[in-house]
């Protein structure tokens, strides 16, 4: 398929798959920045605010789809894009499909393998805002795919956010998003679970969350990740500031501490567990990050 060289973003009619709380967002912010769009959702009522507002609800999916150069998919899931999108197909010059859905590497491959087969260009993205945040120039959405593809189009793709291009790779926009998420998890787990901590001893949340928020991850936490991450590149853990074993006794402190006030222990318990794996592999000596050998190596087990 031919891509058309980008045209002047707010001039580039869109046209939005899924009208769910997402594709809501995605449609509105399109419209906010002038762009012509047109809309289908499975359920049409949906729709109803967009069309007040000047979009355009198409009787079908094909013929939203040929509306515009471009199409943002956004579905619950790889599933609903081939139930959803089963009727297009065929090639059609310079129309692209983006598909914002969440999934796995293994999905976007077979998404992008199924696209192919009906010689549609196609990229994988990830939003990673919520849809309050979508239009703002700082929201992050990440795309993955034939490059030509997203040049193309990413004068369009800015009216949403900041876009990055992460590789030809159509799985490298949702690994992204499984890492990042995954991150996000565990961040908020560890807050709420130390929150609950101090929690068993009356003090409020608030109070807690200046001083573990604002004060102890961006010294504590935030700057180490930064700079030891070149580190984690070289699989260098020098231990000389603190050793995998103190670790491990901070790590059993701080189970028997919930244990003795009655929080849940689970937590810190698993990651005393994965010290303990790092210390069996020949890490004692090494600092805490060589951790990390225990997460990238588990295929090897
Ligand atoms: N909401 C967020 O905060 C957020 C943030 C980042 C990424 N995302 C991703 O964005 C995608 C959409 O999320 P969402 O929040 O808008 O809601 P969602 O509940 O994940 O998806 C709703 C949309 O999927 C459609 N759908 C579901 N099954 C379908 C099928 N079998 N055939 C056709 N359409 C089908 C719904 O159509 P009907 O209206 O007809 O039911 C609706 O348009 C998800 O993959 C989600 O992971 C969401």
């Amino acid at each position: 398929m031919t891509q058309q060289p980008s045209t002047p973003a707010q001039n580039s009619p869109v046209t939005v798959v899924g009208l769910g709380p997402m594709g809501l967002a995605l449609a509105a912010a399109l419209m906010d920045k002038g762009h012509p769009t047109t809309v289908w959702n499975r359920t049409p009522e949906k729709a109803r605010d967009l069309v007040a507002r000047g979009a355009r609800l198409a009787p079908s999916v094909a013929d939203a789809v040929a509306a515009s150069p471009l199409t943002l998919v956004c579905l619950k899931d790889y599933a609903a894009l081939y139930e959803a999108l089963g009727p297009v197909g065929g090639p059609s010059a310079g129309r692209a499909l983006v598909n914002l859905n969440s999934g796995t590497p293994k999905e976007a491959h077979a998404a992008a393998s199924w696209a192919a087969e009906r010689g549609v260009a196609y990229l994988d993205g990830a939003i990673m805002v919520p849809p309050p945040l979508v239009g703002d120039p700082g929201s992050v959405f990440l795309y993955s795919g034939p490059r030509e593809v997203f040049d193309a189009h990413r004068d369009t793709l800015a009216s949403l956010g900041d876009s990055r291009y992460l590789g030809a790779d159509p799985g490298l926009a949702v690994l992204h998003n499984a890492a990042l998420l995954g991150l996000m998890y565990a961040t908020m787990n560890g807050f709420l679970h130390a929150t609950a901590l101090v929690g068993s001893a009356g003090v409020p949340a608030a109070e807690f969350a200046d001083l573990a928020v604002n004060r102890f991850l961006p010294t504590v936490v935030d700057a180490t990740l930064v700079e030891q991450a070149p580190n984690l590149d070289a699989g260098h853990y020098p231990g000389d500031l603190g050793t995998m074993e103190m670790n491990l006794n901070a790590l059993e402190h701080i189970a028997r501490t919930c244990e003795e006030r009655g929080v849940y222990a689970g937590q810190p318990r698993l990651m005393r567990d994965i010290a303990a794996r790092a210390i069996a592999d020949g890490h004692g000596g090494s600092n805490y990050l060589a951790v990390f050998e225990v997460f990238r190596k588990a295929a090897e087990r």
